[in-house]
């Protein structure tokens, strides 16, 4: 049975950051910012609270869409590369803060990609029949692993969290489509790791454990090469997005709304050319929130149906691409 989407939430912190303030950080500028990203401005969380709590607070608001109690959760699925802590799992945390104590709880590490990966992995779960409450979560809390010295990335991220609630399709009652075929109707995963290296934080892991020598070099930040992330999001958020279409038979005019990874309105306009796809098509908030990877999609879901810009029985394409790299696409009947 076709898990649903019937309810969705998002968190996002109170203190904006604009490209006006980071003018006074690094050598920028507002126009280098909006013209080279879209962004204009980012959520940064403030001290004291981290992944777990914007991640809880999604929940919360996703759960009480769907109409779903948090104890109901049999399965907690938390996308994120900005955990707590390397340990426990991020969805063990969230789990306790929701009070929903006893079912599954794992992280998933896909980057930016990794909210299509955790929808893929809920998607699958209740398709088994092995659990049928799963809570799917993309969290990211960059603003912690970003050099705020370094101009060639810190313009880009914020942070976030967007969840949804999943459950098999004939419980659906809480967002009723009327329709036999919504759902998620596919999801596409694919990776290439011999490009790895173009996006990574270095230090903190196995291979380059943090030490003073670690910290005092910023291996602990996020390193990128934005060119060639560029070129690898344009062509294989497209290839993802042109998949998930022939495999459901649709043409690109049947597709009501295209959910992009927010990374950068030039790579969305790329895959949209790409793709056949009018940017009309494409949802849009990253010039209030920047990047904020695996919790992007999400966000825009919860932001799209809350404002009507999609609504029940759409037909809505998502596609992203991250470090890895990684990339995918789901293609869903809300
Ligand atoms: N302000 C002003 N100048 C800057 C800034 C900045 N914030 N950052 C870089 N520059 C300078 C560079 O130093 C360079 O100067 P130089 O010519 O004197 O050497 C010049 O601008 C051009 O730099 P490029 O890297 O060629 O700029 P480009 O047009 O490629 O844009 C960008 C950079 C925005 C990072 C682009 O490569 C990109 O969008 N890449 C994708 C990266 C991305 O989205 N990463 C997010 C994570 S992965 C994902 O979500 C898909």
């Amino acid at each position: 049975m076709r898990a649903q989407i019937v309810g969705t939430g998002r968190a996002l912190p109170a203190r904006v950051m604009t490209n006006a303030d980071l003018e006074k950080m690094v050598a920028t500028s507002d126009a280098w910012i909006v013209e080279r990203t879209g962004v204009k401005e980012r959520r940064i969380l403030e001290a004291g609270r981290a992944a777990s709590d914007l991640a809880a607070e999604a929940a919360r608001n996703a759960c009480r869409a769907a109409g779903v109690a948090p104890q109901e959760l049999d399965c907690i699925i938390v996308s994120t590369v900005t955990p707590d802590m390397p340990f426990p799992a991020c969805a063990t945390l969230v789990q306790e803060k929701l009070g929903a104590l006893g079912g599954a709880a794992f992280d998933l590490s896909a980057a930016c990609a990794g909210f299509i990966y955790a929808l893929s992995a809920g998607d699958a779960f209740v398709q088994k029949g092995q659990f049928r409450r799963v809570l799917v979560v993309g969290v990211e809390v960059l603003s912690r692993v970003t050099d705020w010295t370094d101009r060639n990335t810190c313009v880009l991220f914020g942070d976030g969290a967007g969840a949804v609630v999943l459950v098999p399709g004939a419980a659906a009652s809480a967002r009723p489509t009327g329709r036999g075929d919504s759902g998620i109707l596919s999801t596409h995963l694919y990776a290439d790791g011999s490009a790895w290296s173009h996006l990574c934080i270095p230090a903190g892991g196995s291979a380059l454990p943090a030490s003073a020598s670690t910290v005092e070099a910023r291996q602990h930040y996020v390193k990128m090469n934005g060119r060639e992330i560029y070129k690898l999001a344009v062509r294989n958020m497209a290839q993802a997005s042109l998949a998930a279409l022939e495999a459901n038979g649709v043409s690109p005019d049947a597709v009501d709304k295209v959910i992009p990874h927010q990374a950068n309105l030039r790579i969305i306009e790329g895959v949209a050319q790409r793709c056949g796809l009018p940017l009309s098509k494409f949802y849009l908030n990253l010039a209030d929130y920047g990047n904020t990877s695996s919790a992007s999609i999400p966000i825009a879901l919860d932001e799209a149906l809350e404002t009507g810009a999609v609504k029940t029985g759409d037909l809505v394409l998502m596609c992203a691409l991250g470090a890895g790299v990684s990339w995918g696409s789901a293609l869903v009947r809300l």
